[in-house]
């Protein structure tokens, strides 16, 4: 595989975005492939086996871009169907529970750790678990969240939203009467509400998952000496299961530059 092959990054959604926004500041000559399943979105309300055929087709599409690695920055997906793509896929497949984990595990002086995720994620006890193999005197605390990835997919990402505001104070609440010192934000969507986060709940520490799993994919590069030669910026192409109307706008301001470069996928006709 060469070096200069795309990294591929994949979410139900615009969520991912926020991996991509790192590793375009951490690794800017990395010609990154993303892929958002808008068309499909949510995933954290199906079943396992509706999320584990999703993520299969989404990991073979960017397959067939050729990527040298896979970044699942989808905390559903990484908690549900982590280990089959890993199974079937030769290239490393790097996920957002384990980085975001360690990051809490770190920051947590308490030892008591909110996980905000949704159904499926808090269902599965992915972060709690590893949690415990890292450190069994841990507590945490896990709500699940349906009502923050449709507003962020709707763009109601202000701190001035009051929606956005009583739908976060709802989930936060739980974690806060726990006696909670970190949460992470263990969906990818909701690090884009992080104004949001930090307007009702200031005084604690809050782990951006994509960010996180941005930098352990980075690590793996780097150790295994895969990354792009130094030289010009890198490439980014975005794809989208939905039209370019529903995602261009979005997505631009969700990472921050423009997006020169867009596709629209029939994710129905991939599958690994
Ligand atoms: N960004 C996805 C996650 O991290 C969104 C979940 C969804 O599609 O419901 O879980």
């Amino acid at each position: 595989m060469s070096n200069c092959a795309p990294i591929g990054v994949f979410d139900s959604g615009f969520g991912g975005l926020t991996a991509v926004r790192e590793l375009r500041r951490i690794l800017p000559g990395e010609n990154i492939v993303y892929f958002g399943d808008n068309a499909r979105i949510p995933y954290g309300d199906k079943s396992a086996e509706t999320i584990i055929k999703y993520a299969c087709q989404d990991a073979a599409f960017l397959l067939s871009l050729g990527v040298k690695a896979i970044l699942v920055a989808c905390g559903t997906v990484s908690s549900v169907a982590i280990d089959v793509l890993k199974e079937k896929i030769s290239v490393p497949v790097v996920g957002v529970i384990e980085p975001a984990a360690k990051r809490a595990l770190a920051l947590s002086k308490k030892g008591m750790i909110g996980v905000l995720g949704t159904k499926a994620t808090v269902k599965s006890g992915s972060y709690e678990r590893f949690i415990r193999t890292l450190d069994g005197k841990v507590s945490t605390v896990g709500v699940a969240c349906p009502l923050l990835v449709p507003l962020v997919e709707n763009g109601y990402v202000s701190e001035n939203n009051q929606i956005t505001r009583l739908a976060v104070r709802e989930y936060i609440e739980p974690i806060e009467k726990s006696g909670c010192d970190c949460i992470i934000l263990g969906c990818t969507h909701y690090p884009l509400l992080e104004r949001v986060f930090k307007a009702e709940w200031a005084e604690g520490e809050l782990i951006n998952t994509g960010r996180e799993a941005a930098v352990a994919l980075s690590d793996i590069l780097k150790a295994s000496d895969a990354l792009s030669p130094d030289g010009s910026r890198g490439g980014l192409k975005l794809y989208s299961s939905d039209s370019a109307e529903n995602f261009i706008d979005a997505a631009a301001m969700y990472l921050g530059e423009a997006i020169k470069d867009f596709e629209r996928v029939d994710i129905l006709s991939y599958g690994l």
